[in-house]
């Protein structure tokens, strides 16, 4: 594809997403970008906020299940890339209430997927990039190899199910129809804008305001941590040199058990957080009953990448909890919002009922 972009990024007002259309703009700024994001309670406008305004960026609040407005919107902005995010991405609500995944993750990509090659039919050029996750291989023993690009599907929860099944009819929309897809299965990202029911912020915001960090089981499932900005960087070289109709695992090399980054974050905080409500953290670390279906191991081989892209992660887990502890410190303005009673309620059914 010659001369400057056209995207349209789904799920844009997201963790990854609002953290990959800053990325995008910086990198390169004659493309133009077009957020679509249904603003659940996990997307953010202000996420965007500095954003908003420019002649090359455009937020549309809707659904990617309302065909007759993806229908339009590819065609009036003339769409070349779909980096496509929007997703129910959050395990513990999957087991909760699986519909809204099953609609989001599996019809929603379906619907995207249907616009997308009428659209790619009379222009004939274009890529549509679906982010997953590495949770569809399902779970590792701990001498187990990593998960390669060929590692079977073997989903355990709601969310990783309906993601398997997005990933699925992206495949068959290359195999059957020629549309141009590439999908990536990335591990466990974390950074700035990460909702707080994830695991890395909610200990973090736990511990500012002095209330139990909740450890799932014995606190020893090990999962694979990539700085979201090595995610965005990751996606970046697969859009412009990956190989259409392939899939490319992305990970961080970053093994760690629960209870090991959560005694990592607490440390953090006390060496960088004044006045804690409680001190020592450490404190505050309570084991809870345990996830079911809870995976034990994810470990992502992304060799592939390595190799036929040149990608490597560049933020060793130690700098990134740092940046990420930093920033989650300085924007409580962000963060105390998102504690909502849609929030507190949906923390009661997890840990307290
Ligand atoms: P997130 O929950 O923070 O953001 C999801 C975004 O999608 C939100 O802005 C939400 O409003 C939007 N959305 C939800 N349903 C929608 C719909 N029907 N139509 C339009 N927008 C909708 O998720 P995230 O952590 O940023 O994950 C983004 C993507 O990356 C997901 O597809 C997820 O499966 C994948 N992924 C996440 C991780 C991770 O560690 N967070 C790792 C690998 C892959
Ligand atoms: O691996 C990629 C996946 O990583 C993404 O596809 C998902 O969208 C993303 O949510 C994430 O899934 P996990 O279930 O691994 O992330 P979560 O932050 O929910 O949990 C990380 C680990 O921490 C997991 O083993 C469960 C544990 N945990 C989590 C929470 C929220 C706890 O022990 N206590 C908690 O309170």
């Amino acid at each position: 594809m010659r001369g400057s972009r056209r995207l349209l990024v789904t799920g844009g007002a997201g963790f990854i997403g609002s953290n990959f259309v800053h990325y995008w703009c910086e990198a390169y700024p004659d493309d133009r970008v077009v957020v679509l994001d249904a603003l659940t309670y996990a997307g953010n406008r202000h996420n965007l906020a500095s954003l908003e305004g420019q002649e090359n960026f455009r937020f549309v609040k809707g659904d990617i299940c309302d065909r007759a407005l993806l229908d339009s919107l590819l065609q009036e902005e003339n769409i070349d890339t779909v980096a496509h995010f929007a997703a129910e991405s959050h395990v513990d609500r999957s087991i909760l209430g699986p519909g809204a995944f099953i609609q989001t993750n599996i019809v929603g990509t379906f619907t995207l997927l249907e616009a997308f090659r009428k659209h790619w039919e009379t222009r004939q050029e274009g890529i549509f990039l679906h982010v997953s996750t590495d949770e569809v291989y399902g779970s590792l023993n701990p001498s187990d190899r990593a998960f390669t690009e060929t590692t079977p599907y073997a989903p355990n929860s709601p969310y990783s199910a309906s993601k398997a099944g997005s990933d699925h009819l992206v495949r068959a929309y290359y195999h059957t129809y020629g549309v141009p897809t590439i999908i990536t299965n990335c591990s466990n990202n974390y950074g700035p804008y990460q909702f707080p029911e994830k695991l890395i912020p909610l200990m973090c915001i736990n511990i500012l305001i002095g209330k139990s960090l909740p450890v799932y089981g014995d606190g020893q499932n090990i999962r694979d941590w990539l700085y979201v900005g090595d995610h965005c960087s990751a996606l970046d070289v697969v859009i412009h040199h990956g190989k259409l109709g392939e899939t490319y695992n992305i990970g961080g090399n970053n093994e760690v058990k629960n209870l090991d980054l959560v005694n990592m974050l607490c440390q953090l905080m006390d060496e960088l957080a004044p006045n804690l409500p409680v001190h020592s953290c450490k404190k505050l670390i309570a084991f809870v009953k345990d996830r079911p279906g809870h995976d034990r191991r994810y470990a992502i081989d992304s060799t592939k990448l390595k190799t036929e892209l040149g990608w490597t992660p560049s933020v060793t887990v130690e700098e990134g909890l740092r940046r990420t502890v930093e920033w989650y410190l300085t924007h409580r303005d962000w963060w105390e919002p998102l504690l909502s009673e849609e929030y507190q309620a949906y923390y009661h059914q997890v840990y307290v009922s």
